[in-house]
């Protein structure tokens, strides 16, 4: 009697500890699953202002015949870089935590040629009405003392899924190719250790900043002038300057 007691109770226990296993495997589950969803809401948040900024690109390209965006790059924020800006932060890691303190989970990177492009742009999106402006950093009038110039906006966008609206938010840089060809070489450096003559060498990056930024500054004048530039022309050049706007830059 004694030993058939002991005997199920030790079925028993085991069942549950096995039960209880399952059970925890399947809530660690549902909040991989849950992150997971996070994380594919946000790449849907890129693809919705990538698509706002060609759309942009596009109809720019049509009006003024030259494309204002050389390139967009779009990034996921990775789940190591996630999990060191939490620890830098000092916040646990979970959904909702991540959620509030991150903005930069979706990111997105506007390459211009020109400065006043990059204006054109970035206004152009945030006076759209579901695109709501959190944060709006202008580097490119201030810029940071090691030369770094860029725009950035921290925005937030709708994301229709199947049964619900989710807002999400994203960042947003806007730079030239030659501010971006800048800040992709200091961004080498940075996280380089031991690099030799650092000092000169972040001195010799805070000129090349300088340099760059009075280029950008004069290439931008120099279109502009050619804008104002207008042509004698014929009815028959006016004739052919409007069939030529019959095709669609995209
Ligand atoms: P984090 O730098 O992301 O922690 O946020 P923050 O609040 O300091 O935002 P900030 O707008 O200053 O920078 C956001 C992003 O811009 C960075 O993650 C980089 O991608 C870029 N960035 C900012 N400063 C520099 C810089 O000095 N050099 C380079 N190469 N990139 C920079
Ligand atoms: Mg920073």
């Amino acid at each position: 009697m004694e030993e058939k007691y002991t005997l199920a109770h030790k079925r028993i226990t085991a069942s549950l500890e096995h039960f209880n296993l399952v059970s925890q495997a399947n809530d660690m589950l549902d909040a991989v699953l849950d992150y997971k969803n996070m994380m594919m809401v946000y790449s849907c948040a890129i693809k919705e202002i990538r698509t706002k900024l060609e759309i942009l690109d596009t109809e720019f390209a049509n009006r003024v015949s030259r494309n204002p965006i050389s390139s967009i790059h779009t990034r996921l924020k990775s789940q190591t870089s996630i999990i060191e800006k939490m620890e830098r932060k000092g916040i646990p890691v979970t959904r909702d935590n991540v959620e509030q303190n991150l903005n930069d989970i979706a990111g997105l990177r506007v390459i211009c040629s020109y400065i006043d492009d990059i204006y054109q742009i970035a206004d152009a999106l945030v006076r759209q009405d579901d695109i709501e402006l959190l944060e709006k950093k202008d580097y490119i009038r201030n810029p940071k003392p090691n030369g770094y110039r860029s725009l950035h906006l921290i925005v937030t966008v709708p994301v229709f899924l199947s049964d619900e609206k989710k807002i999400v938010k994203a960042e947003v840089q806007i730079r030239t190719i030659a501010m971006d060809f800048w800040a992709s070489l200091e961004h080498g450096i940075k996280y380089k250790k031991n690099v030799p003559q650092a000092e000169s060498l972040i001195a010799e990056l805070k000129e090349c900043a300088d340099t760059i930024a009075a280029t950008d500054q004069t290439m931008m004048h120099i279109r502009s002038r050619m804008d104002e530039v207008r042509e004698e022309e014929t009815d028959l050049d006016k004739l052919y300057e409007k069939l030529k706007r019959f095709d669609i830059q995209f």
